[in-house]
């Protein structure tokens, strides 16, 4: 069976660091055995609103429903298209059309990438954040009324429904299950957002019933940063609302270093429509044209992709050889963000060798 890939690199280094993807993706795919079929769209770019006016065609769910995954770059290129153009005419559409309702960030102290919080090595930190992606406090509904005068009044009400909550506590209490330590960690709010939050914990009990095997915790989201800095060592799995959960899987790749390393998949667990795998960073315009952007954010996103699809031994496959050639430690390979002087391009090579064996 063959997996239809859609490939979008988008903007920037969107287009540095994809190659340095593929490269990974095509060299696990060999050494594993597994047949993919790759199909390149240069729309959800700006150099494509620049000749179309508009981010994407009239038919992008059309042609992208069908694919089994979407590997994406990076969007963006704020000098010529204001990124909230940019942004909501891509990449969110494709997470609310393709009902991506599991936002997942991997966060992981990597060997040879230096964390800013003192003293922490790999090991110390090695968690996911789930968070929900289609609902809560991202809400359509609300409104503005008496504008301009005094009685000036805004509105925006949270939404969250029992569908869109229980199936991402599903996802992460799964996940937590399939971890060694089989630990969840939600986050909450329930002594100060006294009606939704309460009834998220309610929830999170419910669901726990069905996971004895899964021991659960759950912070104020206001201290749960802080343990995120001073204690991150105490997470397996955590897993937040729309808002709360934006917030944590900034924070929580952050602890770890560079943002040029961080993954994120945007998964539809039900598998009707195609998950979308892609770094954490942006088109990064400050140094997009060097070539000397850290690619394994892409390769990462492989990565998850791979085991999305599957194959979790090439994913592994893949994560295993970037953090040797990070261990490794040659400064002509490794890229500035993480002390060397190497290419994007060394750096991909790099891996993609160790992956092949
Ligand atoms: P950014 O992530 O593009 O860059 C932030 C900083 O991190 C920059 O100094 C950049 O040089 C550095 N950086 C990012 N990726 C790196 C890598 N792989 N290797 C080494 N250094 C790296 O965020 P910024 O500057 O806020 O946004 C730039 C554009 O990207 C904007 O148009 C924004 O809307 C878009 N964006 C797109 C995202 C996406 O496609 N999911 C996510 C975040 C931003
Ligand atoms: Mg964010």
């Amino acid at each position: 069976m063959s997996h239809r890939i859609a490939v979008i690199p988008g903007d920037g280094i969107g287009k540095e660091v994809m190659p340095e993807g593929l490269r990974a993706l095509e060299a696990a795919a060999k050494r594993f055995g597994i047949d993919l079929s790759l199909e390149h769209f240069d729309f959800a770019s700006c150099d494509y609103y620049a000749e179309h006016g508009q981010m994407l065609p009239d038919d992008w769910f059309e042609q992208l429903k069908g694919a089994d995954a979407i590997f994406y770059g990076a969007v963006g290129w704020p000098e010529t298209v204001p990124d909230h153009i940019s942004l909501w005419g891509s990449l969110l559409q494709f997470r609310r059309r393709f009902d991506q309702y599991v936002n997942l960030r991997p966060c992981k102290l990597l060997p040879g990438v230096k964390s800013p919080l003192a003293d922490r090595k790999p090991g110390d930190i090695d968690f996911y954040v789930v968070r929900e992606n289609t609902e809560g406090e991202y809400s359509s509904v609300g409104g503005k009324m008496f504008e301009g005068t005094d009685r000036e009044v805004v509105i925006q009400e949270t939404v969250m429904t029992r569908t869109g909550v229980d199936r991402v506590l599903k996802y992460a209490y799964e996940l937590a299950q399939s971890r060694p330590r089989k630990k969840l960690t939600s986050a909450t709010k329930s002594n100060g957002i006294a009606i939704t939050m309460p009834w998220w914990d309610e929830r999170v009990k419910a669901m726990g019933v069905h996971y004895p095997e899964v021991s659960v915790d759950q912070f104020h989201i206001d201290i749960l940063t802080a343990n995120f800095v001073m204690h991150p060592d105490w997470f397996d799995v955590v897993v937040a609302s729309n808002l709360f959960g934006d917030i944590l899987s900034d924070l929580g790749p952050a602890c770890t270093g560079t943002i040029g390393v961080a993954p994120s998949a945007n998964i539809n667990p039900d598998g009707h429509f195609p998950s979308l795998f892609e770094p954490v960073h942006g088109s990064a315009p400050d140094i997009a044209g060097k070539g000397i952007a850290n690619p394994i954010g892409q390769v990462w996103s492989a990565a998850m992709m791979l085991e999305h699809l599957g194959h979790p031994k090439a994913g592994q496959a893949i994560v295993d050889a970037f953090e040797a050639v990070l261990a490794e430690g040659d400064k002509a390979v490794l890229t500035p963000d993480v002390g060397g002087h190497g290419t994007t391009e060394a750096l991909g090579r790099a891996i993609a060798e160790r992956i092949a064996g």
